[in-house]
């Protein structure tokens, strides 16, 4: 067994209250604007996971000064970040490495547009795969030029002070392209706009509300005039939902669970899992109870309840975009879960639908594959067994999630990419598991 393995035990239930690690996709919106920003911003929460250390790792490199506290119960991971205005960081003398994340490439090429030298950005294999077309093409046209290989990584980005705005309508609805596009335009002349078909998380307009820039929405349109300062603030991350979704279908498969998650985010842009898993039979209670730089977040109990079937709308993917390995591992547990339109899953840190497909399979799984989803047949009890994530955290997780309810143990092989967004994930799942 490789140190890379882990093995999972089935459980009967799980039960507990916790919290979980700060949001991803809020820790490298907050910590990019908190760079840009005038005067030191102090983050609570941030995510602890390896993705949002990249982030940092790379704003260390263009000369942002970051200190890093230690994590404790009450305050979380404690960020702060010395901002050197709009167009103030310096050329970087090394490579900026993006290590597993596609939000610290897509949305740091935008600002990175916006400067006046020429950088350099790399990633990991699996990065290294990933599309990037998406946002050179909006950036190119704003005035950057951007070389790739075959529209990946890595990255040349020869920026410029001079970045014009533009009118930009995303093909594929992602919020890191219109994140993207909207941190350039922070930094133009004059103001840009993205329209999306479907909308997508919010994060990046939240936070850079918060930071005092103004934002305006019309119809399906984000507007944003450039050259607004950003103001340093206090801010704190709540929990992260997709990394709550893994302990909320885990309880949902497993009868007499019950588990509370608290100070978890609950924007109405990342919450349609919620509702997915109330129509798969979950029981769901949600209570609000604050709201800081815009963020609602707040509390979360999941019990379980007789699994049915489940058929998710291309229409409803990209507010579940993250949530879907997640989902496909609960129907195996007696429930039945139909994907369409979710071609996407097979350009994010793997291809989420044949590697998902495969590993449930060796699970003893009944999963049909397609080239844009697939069909989960969950009438046979899982038989455990050997699958491997190949590097994807979610992969990780998911076929933990479907391990725990199969008749025998199972060994989830490269599991150890939990790291990239929920270090102590299997710990946790210990501690909640009987
Ligand atoms: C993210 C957006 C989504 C999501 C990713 C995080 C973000 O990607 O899958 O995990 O923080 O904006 P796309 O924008 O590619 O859909």
């Amino acid at each position: 067994m490789s140190s890379d393995d882990v093995t999972i035990y089935p459980a009967t239930r799980l039960q507990g209250r916790l919290c979980v690690p700060g949001d991803k996709s809020i820790s490298h919106r907050y910590a990019l604007l908190a760079a840009l920003a005038t005067g030191n911003t102090t983050i609570q929460g941030y995510s602890t996971g390896l993705d949002c250390a990249s982030t940092l790792h790379c704003l260390a490199t263009l000369g942002v000064s970051i200190d890093i506290g230690q994590s404790d119960k009450i305050t979380g991971l404690q960020v702060r970040i010395q901002g050197r205005g709009l167009g103030g960081f310096t050329q970087p003398s090394t490579p900026l490495d993006a290590g597993n994340s596609g939000s610290t490439m897509r949305m740091l090429t935008g600002v990175l547009a916006a400067h006046s030298f020429q950088s350099l950005l790399d990633g990991d294999k699996s990065l290294r795969q990933r599309p990037m077309n998406r946002v050179i093409v909006p950036l190119e046209r704003m005035g950057a030029s951007i070389k790739a290989t075959n529209g990946r990584p890595p990255l040349t980005v020869n920026g410029t002070n001079e970045l014009k705005p533009i009118i930009f309508k995303t093909d594929t609805p992602s919020a890191q392209v219109k994140s993207t596009v909207l941190l350039a335009g922070l930094h133009a002349d004059g103001v840009t706009s993205v329209h999306e078909s479907i909308q997508t998380r919010n994060h990046t307009e939240l936070a850079l509300e918060a930071f005092g820039v103004k934002v305006e929405h019309k119809d399906n349109q984000v507007l944003l005039a450039g050259r607004q300062n950003l103001k340093a603030l206090k801010l704190r991350v709540p929990g992260d939902i997709s990394s709550a979704t893994f302990l909320m279908t885990a309880a949902a498969a497993l009868p007499k669970s019950d588990v509370t998650i608290f100070d978890v985010g609950l924007n109405p842009t990342r919450t349609a899992i919620l509702q997915v898993l109330e129509r798969m039979g979950a029981l769901v209670e949600t209570k609000i109870s604050e709201s800081l730089g815009g963020e609602p977040s707040g509390t979360i109990r999941i019990r379980y309840g007789l699994l049915r079937k489940a058929e998710i709308m291309p229409s409803e993917v990209p507010g579940l975009i993250d949530e879907l390995p997640a989902l496909a591992a609960l129907a195996t547990q007696g429930g039945e879960l139909l994907v369409r339109g979710a071609q996407e899953l097979r350009v994010k840190e793997s291809d989420r639908i044949s590697l998902l497909t495969k590993g449930l399979r060796c699970l003893g799984a009944e999963i049909e594959e397609f080239p844009d989803g697939f069909h989960v047949q969950g009438n046979k009890k899982l038989t455990g067994g050997r699958a491997n994530a190949y590097g994807d955290h979610r992969l990780a997780m998911a076929f933990a999630v479907a391990a725990l309810g199969a008749t025998g143990p199972s060994t989830i092989e490269d599991a150890t990419a939990v790291n990239v967004s929920y270090p102590d994930f299997f710990d946790v799942l210990k501690g909640l598991g009987q």
